[in-house]
């Protein structure tokens, strides 16, 4: 028998807690002594990191299996695993429908990799989808970036709107301490990265499952408290948090981005519908004048604050009317950013079931209608830049433009100038902006 070299590849769709999964399973393998490998053909073990968030996210896994799935006929020796959120949700049902698969494992299974490979090592067919406690990892994660790092601090949602799949396939909110996240935001400044970003599925819910007060007295299990417990780690000097659900955002978080000045001014609230009917068949717990005080209220403490958001045009009963209202939401409050989706029925999900869905036909044409008015509102928010000096975290190199650096302004706007990447990276530099487009812009160093 010939020895293969030991690599792996990992392939990631869905949101930033499936990059976050990814980080921390490559950290494993890593470990373990695998070598990363950029081209799955060359890998041994090939872990794909799904997300079921809609059909098309799905269908795109099932085309990228196939594939390994019958290189594995030539190569036997090939360990094929699928993680994340389509594991989840399928378990056993996906090695019947793969049988070349080695291991199907939840999100919540991610930090046991070594444990469950061991086990598909010894020559067992594995499927983890039990909920369980996740585990403090131990492993280092194999961050892709070296500036700007993720840091989950709460797992799972436990909301329950009547499209959405993440309950059932991320289990129930886990928080981390306030202890383990600064540890890990300080190796973070130790180790020379310059951002951090929190994350939860809904991390405005962060400490509702923590003890209120610590043993030395401390009250800290909400964000906010978080946010005054972590802000002065040193090194890092952005932190930024995702994503904010309306129904339970306070003026104190408010408050206190305002008052800490490592915290971006930048919000990620999704609001789904701009109607009241459809927020309610939603089950989203708040209505649009509530969304706009919200903003209103950002505004009032940071007028110059990047708001995006999430929308999704066609949910069940949507009335030409109701759509309207969504689109009066997008031209009143001016989003620099909004991720829109047509609906897409999920299985194990209320509203799949009900008889109103709109044809396809008039959700994309909405899709369509809304995603105009985004891109003029976009370019109208970008208009505030032109002239003025940003400060710029630098990132990485132009992919288009090798004499150029990206990186982001506070408000997260993807920003362009001439430099040199191996003495800029990681760097704040102060940037006048010379020239806009809606989602980003192009500046000369000062
Ligand atoms: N936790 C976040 C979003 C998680 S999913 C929140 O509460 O806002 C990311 C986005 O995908 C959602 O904001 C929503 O806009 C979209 N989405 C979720 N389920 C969807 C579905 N069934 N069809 C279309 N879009 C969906
Ligand atoms: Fe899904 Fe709603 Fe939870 Fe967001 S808050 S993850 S949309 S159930
Ligand atoms: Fe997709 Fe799972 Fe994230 S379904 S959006 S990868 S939580």
């Amino acid at each position: 028998m010939t020895t293969l070299p030991r690599r792996y590849h990992i392939t990631t769709f869905g949101c930033q807690m499936n990059k976050a999964d990814s980080e921390r399973m490559a950290g494993v393998l890593e470990n373990m002594g695998f070598e990363w490998s950029e081209d799955p053909n060359q890998a041994n073990v090939i872990l794909y990191n799904t997300c079921t968030i809609r059909d098309n996210a799905e269908h795109k896994v099932y085309s990228y299996l196939g594939r390994q799935a019958k290189r594995k006929h030539e190569q036997p020796g090939l360990t094929l695993i699928v993680a994340g959120c389509v594991a989840q949700q399928e378990g056993e049902a996906l090695l019947r429908r793969v049988p070349e698969l080695d291991l199907v494992m939840g999100p919540q299974h991610a930090n046991r990799l070594e444990d469950l490979l061991q086990s598909v090592f010894a020559g067992n067919q594995v499927v983890a989808t039990e909920a369980v406690h996740i585990m403090e990892d131990i492993t280092k994660p194999r961050r892709d970036s070296q500036v700007s790092a993720w840091v989950n601090i709460i797992y799972g949602c436990n909301e329950r709107c009547t499209y959405c799949v993440v309950p059932n396939v991320r289990g129930v909110e886990q928080s981390r301490t306030p202890e383990a996240i600064r540890e890990e935001i300080e190796e973070l400044g130790q180790q020379g990265y310059k951002e951090v970003t929190l994350l939860g599925q809904n991390i405005d819910a962060y400490g509702r499952d923590l003890p209120g007060v610590t043993p030395e007295g401390r009250y800290l299990n909400t964000l906010t408290d978080l946010l005054y417990f972590v802000h002065d780690v040193p090194g890092i000097e952005r932190i930024r948090f995702a994503t904010s659900h309306p129904r339970y955002f306070t003026e104190r978080l408010i408050r206190a981005c305002a008052e800490l000045p490592k915290v971006c001014e930048h919000f990620h609230i999704p609001f789904q519908s701009g109607d009241n009917q459809l927020l309610k068949d939603m089950a989203r717990g708040y209505t649009q004048e509530k969304y706009r005080r919200i903003i209103e209220t950002i505004r009032r403490y940071m007028p110059d604050a990047s708001i995006s958001a999430d929308a999704i045009v066609g949910f069940p009963g949507e009335t030409e009317a109701q759509f309207e209202n969504t689109l009066k939401l997008v031209e009143d409050i001016g989003f620099d950013l909004l991720n829109t989706a047509a609906y897409s029925p999920r299985p194990g999900t209320p509203a799949a079931l009900w008889e109103n869905q709109v044809s396809e036909t008039v959700k994309s044409d909405r899709l369509q209608r809304l995603n105009h008015l985004v891109g003029i509102k976009a370019a109208e928010r970008s208009q505030r830049y032109l002239g003025r000096i940003e400060e710029i975290l630098v990132e990485d190199q132009n992919a288009k433009d090798p004499h150029q650096v990206m990186g982001r302004t506070g408000g997260n706007r993807l920003t362009f100038f001439n430099g040199d990447i191996d003495q800029l990276k990681g760097k704040l530099v102060k940037v006048k902006i010379t020239e806009v487009r809606p989602f980003s812009l192009t500046g000369e160093a000062v």
